[in-house]
């Protein structure tokens, strides 16, 4: 299936770009560039520097390349950022998809994989996570992925879009052969942080709280490794089919991981220590999350690998090891 990704440059895009050519599908890349890494994407997947906004651009690249599917990993997810600059979010993560969702209609493009997240749920009263449970976001991040559900949703009913919304918990690992990883700037995620701590690179980790209604006080979250992430969505291709179907599903490994514990995965892992001290809590934590995910394991045969956080840091330290300062500039 040709499959515009969207974002493709960026952490998880460009994971999945490499999935869908080792399924043997043609990905054709839209990025901006600015989070993304023109270096994250091969050489010879067709590449669009292309802005959402530019209408007229995007429709021209759907009829030229024949998507037939979009995926749109392209959102701004700094969960801090969305609280002290909202406008920013909104018009990136709700504005930008109305354009890329009216291209689509345009141009008869029907197929739909959108990149949801777990903070759509807010501060959870029961854990694990199932995708009935109500959402109710914390933040402006997660209000605009929210929206954006709602916004499919209506999409569905009105012009039969087919859609899958995946609500991903805590994106991390690299490709196992080391090609790509994980590289933001800012760098705010937990694993990077403390590798970088252990390589020498970064300053001491500070562990947000250490205070939590949880087993050793640090927040527990579910990491699932982004190429598991990246497999659903090429195992949903054939529930996006129907005409206005309209699927939600939860992706995580359903294993609490607590801040000390990835601690220690990184230590065993690199044979390094990781300084680090303990601070306040960061605002908008919530102590626990992590998933049921029999949903996508039962409708869609999904079944993560990488299933020990020790085998996850694995491969985000082969990728960190050998690039210490993420991809070279451009
Ligand atoms: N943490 C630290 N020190 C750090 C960084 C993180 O102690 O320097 C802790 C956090 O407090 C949290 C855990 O490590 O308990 C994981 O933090 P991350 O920032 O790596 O990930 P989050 O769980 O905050 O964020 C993830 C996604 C977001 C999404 C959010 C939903 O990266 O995109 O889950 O809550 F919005």
């Amino acid at each position: 299936m040709n499959v515009l990704v969207v974002g493709g440059a960026g952490y998880i895009g460009s994971h999945c770009v490499r999935q869908l050519i080792a399924a043997g599908h043609k990905p054709v890349v839209l990025d901006n560039l600015v989070y993304g890494h023109r270096a994250a994407v091969p050489e010879d997947t067709p590449f669009y520097p292309t802005n959402l906004g530019n209408e007229k651009e995007v429709g021209k690249i759907l009829r030229k390349e024949k998507i037939e599917l979009v995926m749109h990993f392209a959102a701004y997810a700094y969960v801090g950022e969305s609280v002290t600059d909202p406008l920013k979010y909104y018009f990136n993560n709700v504005a930008a998809t109305l354009h890329l969702l009216r291209c689509m209609i345009g141009s008869g493009v029907k197929k739909f994989v959108f990149s949801s997240t777990c903070a759509t749920y807010g501060i959870p009263e029961k854990m694990p996570l199932v995708e009935t449970m109500p959402q109710a976001p914390i933040n402006p991040y997660g209000q605009t992925k929210l929206d954006v559900e709602n916004i499919l949703k209506s999409f569905a009913h009105a012009y039969g879009l087919s859609f899958a919304a995946f609500r991903y918990f805590n994106a991390a690992g690299a490709a196992e052969d080391g090609s790509i990883g994980e590289h933001h700037d800012p760098e705010t995620h937990l694993i990077p942080l403390a590798i970088d701590a252990a390589n020498g690179v970064r300053p001491p980790l500070q562990i947000y709280g250490d205070d939590y209604p949880t087993p050793d006080g640090t927040c527990l979250r579910d990491y699932v490794h982004v190429d598991d992430l990246s497999r659903a969505h090429i195992a949903v291709f054939s529930k996006l089919s129907t005409p206005g179907a309209a699927l939600f599903y939860n992706l995580g490994t359903g294993t609490p991981t607590s801040v000390l514990e990835i601690i220690a995965a990184v230590e065993k892992v690199t044979g390094k220590p990781v300084p680090r001290s303990t601070g306040p809590r960061r605002a908008g934590d919530p102590p626990a999350l992590y998933a049921d995910s029999t949903k996508a394991k039962t409708e869609l045969g999904w079944t993560p690998q990488f299933t020990s956080i020790e085998a996850i840091v694995e491969t985000a330290w082969k990728w960190h090891e050998a690039n210490p300062k993420g991809y070279a500039k451009a």
